[in-house]
């Protein structure tokens, strides 16, 4: 395959949005707008990718970190100016760019699949990725000549009443040849009503020089989502939810019901097990087979959970590995805890795991016991097959030896001798 490049525009205002978090870092479904189309470009390995930054880039930078190359644009002059700012990394290049929007979060890596060897195979200069869609809004209209072959894309604010009437619109992805578009950027004017520079004017301009552009039409209005507002990412919120939750449940998952169920982009969850309602799954959250979660639980990032494990109603997991049959099935608050196999969290018990400075670990063995409305303030070891008392305290730094007691606030520990002997006496 040819060499192939891919660049983010993403140093848009985001004005819209009315917030002093540019629009690529707000989350949905767990996960920075700008990560999705980030994700598309990682799935196609070969993609180089550069992101042009420019509004708050420095937030922008910091997210993105030191594995992606950025582009500053200096001055927010619109998408060709945008594309501009790339110019000095392409130059010798004469290979192939694909220009993707950092706001298009439901963009999908098979049709941006099918547009790149689309592109190669028709050698043309540039190939646009158009949507037909019911509601065409804001979006550029793309004007098609006698032969149905595409023409200009007119941006809704220049376009006649006619103009806006047409249904198919451009969804801000493009493959160029990289040497054509280069020269090309040259000759884009500033678009008199809206004071910036289109990349959209690409099309005519490749047009009148004698090369040749096409079009990949879907009929998915998804693809095309771009978040310009609240609502607009509330909505994306719905769609992207509705995707996992079907993914999931194609995979062997019972989800009881969709609608009131909150699972981020990245969770992973093992086959029969079921999600209640009113649960909140969080990004990077694993889950194993034949669990039972929920209803109302919150799993937070880092929460891995083993097979047949079982998390009621008002449990909150943060940081923690869950083993394998462990309990857990009331009310309670598990943060940077170790639970072990088949260990009972009795209802109301919560690990202490910040002291107001750092952060803690609690560690809980196998078939360990916890009575309800326990408090381990962490840092704290319960061995296996222990058994913490209801309503106890186990303090700071306390180790409860394994087959061991800890009861009382603060607790006393008694080793399994002791417990022996106590039984053997009473
Ligand atoms: C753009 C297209 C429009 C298309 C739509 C699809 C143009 C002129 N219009 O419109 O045809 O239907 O996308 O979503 O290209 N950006 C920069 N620097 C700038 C301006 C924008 O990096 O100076 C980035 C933004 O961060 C954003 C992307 O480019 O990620 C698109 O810009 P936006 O202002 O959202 O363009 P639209 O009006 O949506
Ligand atoms: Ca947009």
């Amino acid at each position: 395959m040819s060499e192939f490049r891919a660049i983010i525009l993403a140093a848009g205002k985001g004005t819209r949005m009315k917030s002093d978090v540019p629009k690529v870092l707000h989350k949905v479904a767990g996960k920075p707008v700008i990560q999705y189309v980030l994700d598309i470009t990682k799935y196609l390995r070969s993609l180089k990718t550069y992101v042009v930054i420019g509004h708050k880039s420095e937030m922008v930078r910091a997210y993105l970190g030191d594995g992606v190359q950025v582009a500053i644009q200096k001055q927010l002059l619109g998408t060709a100016d945008a594309v501009r700012s790339v110019v000095p990394y392409l130059k010798n290049f004469s290979g192939h760019v694909l220009i993707l929007c950092g706001d298009t979060p439901l963009l999908d890596k098979a049709i941006i699949r099918q547009l790149i060897s689309k592109h190669l195979k028709s050698k043309v200069a540039c190939t646009v990725l158009t949507a037909r869609i019911p509601e065409p809004g804001t979006y550029g209209r793309i004007i098609r000549d006698q032969n149905d072959a595409i023409a200009a894309i007119r941006e809704h604010k220049d376009a006649t009443p006619e103009e806006n009437a047409i249904n198919e619109i451009n969804v801000g992805v493009y493959c160029f040849r990289a040497p054509l578009l280069l020269e090309t950027l040259k000759k884009v004017q500033l678009n008199p009503n809206k004071k910036e520079f289109y990349l959209t004017d690409i099309v005519e301009l490749l047009l009148s020089r004698g090369q040749k552009v096409e079009t990949l039409v879907t009929d998915d209005p998804n693809v095309a989502f771009g978040v310009n507002t609240r609502e607009d990412l509330a909505l994306c919120e719905s769609i992207l939810r509705q995707r996992i939750s079907k993914r999931l449940m194609l995979n062997g998952v019972t989800i009881v019901d969709p609608k009131t169920t909150f699972i981020d982009d990245d969770v992973k969850i093992g086959r029969d097990t079921v999600i209640h309602p009113f649960t909140v799954i969080q990004s990077g959250v694993k889950i194993g087979r034949e669990c039972s979660i929920g209803p109302f639980a919150r799993l937070r990032p880092g929460t891995v959970v083993g097979n047949k494990a079982e998390i009621g109603n008002y449990g909150e997991i943060s940081r923690s590995k869950i083993g394998d049959g462990a309990i857990m099935k009331h009310f309670g608050f598990l943060g940077d805890a170790t639970v072990g196999k088949n260990a009972n969290i009795g209802a109301g018990c919560v690990t202490a795991n910040y002291d107001g400075v750092e952060k803690s670990k609690t560690v809980i063995g196998d078939h360990a016991f916890i009575g309800s409305d326990a408090v381990l303030v962490a840092p704290v070891t319960i061995g296996s097959k222990a058994v913490v008392g209801a309503g106890s305290v186990v303090t700071r730094g306390k180790k409860v030896p394994n087959n061991g007691l800890a009861v009382g606030v603060p607790a006393k520990i008694f080793s399994k001798e002791f417990v022996k002997n106590k039984r053997k006496k009473t």
